[in-house]
């Protein structure tokens, strides 16, 4: 079975779908890790991120590994050809490209080959901006989370504070969230656009397990 949960920068995607996925005994694919980890490379390798070609040869090049810590369950830990990207691929710098990476046609095929064949080994929440309309378009349950760019922006400097990665200044990290869903919101390859079939929830005044909550339910209808 695949959930596929979607939505914009901020919206709570990731603890949303680990903890879906620890409730129901899934494992999570974070798709997002993976053009980030393409825009690292990019980065490392001094390929201008307008060269859609180059950027797509990075991306057929290297193989993105998701491995767990001890006695998790779920896989924590990101790497690019054998590399550790788990904190790189999260700092401001990477923020700023990824989505021109996301935007490549040739980067997004190569990703989306990958994420099809790791989702299809098992039973996945899947988390990213496309699943429910261009990776997995099958899945049994859609999921478009949304909140207002204030409330993800507010949520976004937190989890950087936790992290300890990341820019912490509320504007800079709304300026970002604005432009980079202006970019993912208007590129030709799988607009970030909700599948006609996926259920909308908006999180802006709730909590996250309460949306928590109502997901597990609806993959248990
Ligand atoms: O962490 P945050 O929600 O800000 O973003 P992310 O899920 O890590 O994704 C980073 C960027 O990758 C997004 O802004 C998109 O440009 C791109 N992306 C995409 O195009 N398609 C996906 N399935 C996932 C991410």
């Amino acid at each position: 079975m695949i959930i596929a949960i979607d939505g914009p920068s901020g919206a709570g995607k990731s603890t949303v779908s680990k903890a879906v996925a620890r409730r129901l005994g899934f494992s999570c694919l974070d798709t997002g890790a993976m053009y980030r980890s393409i825009a690292w490379q990019a980065l490392q390798d001094g390929v201008s991120l307008e060269d859609g070609e180059a950027l797509g040869r990075i991306a057929d090049m290297h193989e993105i590994g998701f491995s767990h810590e001890p006695g998790d369950p779920l896989p924590r830990r990101v790497s690019i050809s054998g590399v550790d990207v788990t904190d790189a691929i999260r700092t401001a710098e990477i923020d700023r490209s990824v989505s021109a990476v996301a935007a490549a046609p040739a980067v997004r095929q190569a990703l989306v080959a990958q994420q099809q064949r790791i989702g299809r080994a098992g039973n996945y929440v899947v988390e990213g901006r496309d699943i429910g309309t261009a990776v997995f378009p099958e899945a049994e349950l859609k999921v478009f989370l949304t909140a207002s760019a204030a409330e993800r922006a507010h949520r976004r400097v937190a989890q950087n504070e936790r992290r300890g990665v990341g820019s912490t200044d509320y504007a800079e990290v709304l300026a970002d969230i604005e432009r980079r869903d202006a970019i993912d919101s208007s590129r030709d390859t799988s607009p970030l656009k909700p599948a006609p079939d996926a259920v909308q929830m908006d999180s802006t005044g709730r909590t996250i397990e309460q949306v928590i909550e109502r997901i597990c339910a609806l993959a248990q209808e």
